[in-house]
This record gives C-alpha cells, structure tokens and sequence, in this order.
C-alpha cells in the first residue's frame, strides 16, 4: 500500500526536488502551496522528470479553515512534511511582523491536523541559521542555538521548540527537525532547478545568473574575515542530496526507529568551503570564467559555519552523494536551460 504524504511548499525549490525523490521512492505525494514563492509550471517539471502529475492544492496555511478542508478531503494520511515559509534572511529583517505571522500560523494550523486526522509522521524544515555564529566548529545536533541573527532564524528556532512541545503532548505524533545548510545545485536532468521568482541574493544563483549574462559581476562579500582565505564558510548541500535526506527521515519514523518523540538532523556536506573556494569551483567544473569582484561585509553574515554529519549517517543511514563541484556543475546546466541558452 502507498505511503501518502503531504508536502506544504511543495512547489517551492527543496519541496519539489523532494518531490521527486519521494515519487522514486515509492510515495504517493500530495502538495499545498499558494505559489507565493514559486511558479505553477514547476509540476509540469516534476511530471516530466518522474512521470508523475502531483496534485496541489492552492491553499494559504495560514487559512485554517482552507487547510483543514485539504486535510478533510484527503484521508489515510501517512505523513507531513511541512516546508512553506518565508525564507529570505534579508527581508524578514525588513518585515518581522509578516515572518512571525506567517511561519508561525502555517506551521500551527498544520500542526492541529496532524493532531485532528491523526497524522503521526512530521518532517520540519529548519535551518543551520538556528546555530547562530556558532563557538565550535564543525557543528553537531548539541551545539547550542546562539542568538538568532534573523527574524527568520528566530522563527524556525520557536518552530522547532513548537513541535517539540507538541510532540510530548501527542504521544503517537513524532517529528523530525532537519537543519539545512546551504541549499544549492539542481536536478541533473537540468529539467527543474532553483527558481527564484524574487531578486536571488543566495551566492549560486548569484554566480550562475552572472556567468549567464544576466548579472555583471558577482562581489565576494568581504575578503578580510578570520578564515584560511579570508571569505566566509558554509557548507554547500546538493538539494537532491539534501531531498533525499526527507525521504530517508520520513521512512524512519515510519519505521518507527525513532528514540525520541522529536529528533534533531543537520542535513550538510560535512565540509567548509569558502565563497572564494565556490567561485573557483564554479569555474573549474564548467569551464567559465566568472567576473567577481571583492566587496564590503554584508550586514548579518555568519563568518563561518559547517556541520558534522555522523548523526544523520548512523540513524538515518543517508549520506550525501554530491560535492561542490556537482552543485555548480548542475546549477550552470539548469541555468542555461532557464535562461533559455539551451
Ligand atoms: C552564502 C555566502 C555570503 C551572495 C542561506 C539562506 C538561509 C539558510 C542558510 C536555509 C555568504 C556570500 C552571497 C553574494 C557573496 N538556509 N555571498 N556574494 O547567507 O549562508 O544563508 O543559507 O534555511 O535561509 O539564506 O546564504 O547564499 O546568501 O550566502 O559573497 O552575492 O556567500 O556573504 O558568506 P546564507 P547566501
């Protein structure tokens, strides 16, 4: 018998590359999103990728009603996995009184049908943004969260303290919080890829729009930060990688081989690289120069953070298959594609 599993955001870049995985699977998916950071013609990409046409239902999380119907309408539900947010570090700066209402309603209402319709398997999107400037290097599930840098950070830190909360008190509900790093790469068909429909800030779009055409240059945020060459670490994670990482959470809980009722992964590569070190990768795996230039500090920026992986290995068995060189490569190939090259 299948698996049915809700995607909330399913629509958005992580949602329908996790899509894909999870129709290879063997899942059946269900998706809600109200396109509010995507297009509608992502589906046709996933269908043309898996065969699958996946059925979305436009709805706003944060309408309570509007969720429960979908909810109502679609029993025998195995699973959720709930990444509508609003995502952008920037902008919630800006605007902390929508990110709250948002990436908090959403999250609630989800929460009550999953305790309503007796939905027990529940896969959170959350953030290496939860660590804050972290004191120790590389990063594991028990290095404390730090003073969140963000609205958007402080919103997936109270996410997690939700459902963990949530979880004590449903007995047969139990969830996973997945931290990602830094999301980046596309599906190596290049039929489907990171579809910014707002001004990309993320450093590989950034990179692949400049070397496209679509951008000048690309300024390295400063260049005088306490690292081996002077940019600021992340830890780059392919996003089918870092899709498959859901599908391999979502079996183990439905597995039951769960400790706790609430359980905490970094989803990463288990490696710093620096932006000078992704430039030069960019360049070296498909063979482009790339006009950067070294700017000024940006506002907000951690100066390094990279996560150790040995949790996610032992427990969940999952690895990530891809490095560096596979997320510019895959990105630049979707790039052409989207801009219309190929
Ligand atoms: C990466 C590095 C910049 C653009 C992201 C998401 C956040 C979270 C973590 C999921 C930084 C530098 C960038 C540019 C640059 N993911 N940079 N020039 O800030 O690490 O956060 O991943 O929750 O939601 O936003 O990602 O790609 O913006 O920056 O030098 O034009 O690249 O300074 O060091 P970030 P990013």
């Amino acid at each position: 018998m299948q698996k049915k599993v809700v995607v909330t955001g399913g629509t958005g870049y992580i949602g329908s590359h996790t899509l894909i995985d999870l129709i290879d699977n063997g899942f059946h998916v269900i998706s809600i999103d109200n396109y509010m950071n995507s297009e509608p013609d992502v589906l046709d990409r996933v269908a043309a990728v898996t065969g699958v046409r996946v059925e979305n239902h436009i709805v706003d999380l944060v309408d309570a009603a509007a969720t429960r119907k979908v909810f109502e309408t679609n029993p025998d539900i195995d699973g959720i996995i709930h990444f509508a947010a609003l995502k952008s570090v920037g902008e919630s700066v800006e605007k902390p009184w929508e990110y709250f209402h948002n990436n908090m309603n959403s999250l609630l209402n989800v929460l009550k049908c999953a305790a309503d319709f007796n939905i027990s398997n529940f896969i959170f999107s959350s953030s290496c943004s939860v660590y804050g400037n972290a004191d120790e290097l590389p990063v594991t599930e028990n290095t404390p969260m730090q003073e969140a840098e963000s609205p958007y950070a402080r919103t997936k830190q109270i996410g997690e303290y939700i459902i963990t909360d949530f979880a004590k008190a449903h007995p047969d509900f139990k969830a996973i919080l997945l931290r990602y790093f830094n999301p980046a790469g596309a599906h190596e068909s290049a039929k489907i890829g990171e579809s910014p429909t707002y001004n990309a800030s993320n450093l590989v779009p950034v990179i692949t729009e400049t070397a496209i055409g679509k951008r000048e240059k690309v300024t390295v945020f400063g260049s005088d930060y306490d690292t081996r060459d002077g940019s600021c670490i992340r830890d780059y994670i392919h996003v089918m990688d870092l899709a498959n990482a859901h599908t391999k959470a979502l079996e183990y809980l439905m597995n039951n081989k769960n400790e706790d009722s609430c359980e905490v992964f970094n989803v990463a590569i288990g490696a710093g690289v620096s932006v000078l070190e992704a430039v030069e990768a960019f360049e070296r795996s498909t063979n482009q120069k790339l006009n950067y230039t070294i700017g000024d500090r940006r506002e907000g920026d951690v100066i390094a953070i990279y996560a150790n992986l040995d949790k996610a290995a032992a427990r969940l068995g999952w690895q990530p298959k891809r490095n560096i060189d596979d997320i510019m490569r895959t990105a630049w190939e979707w790039e052409k594609v989207r801009s219309g090259k190929v």
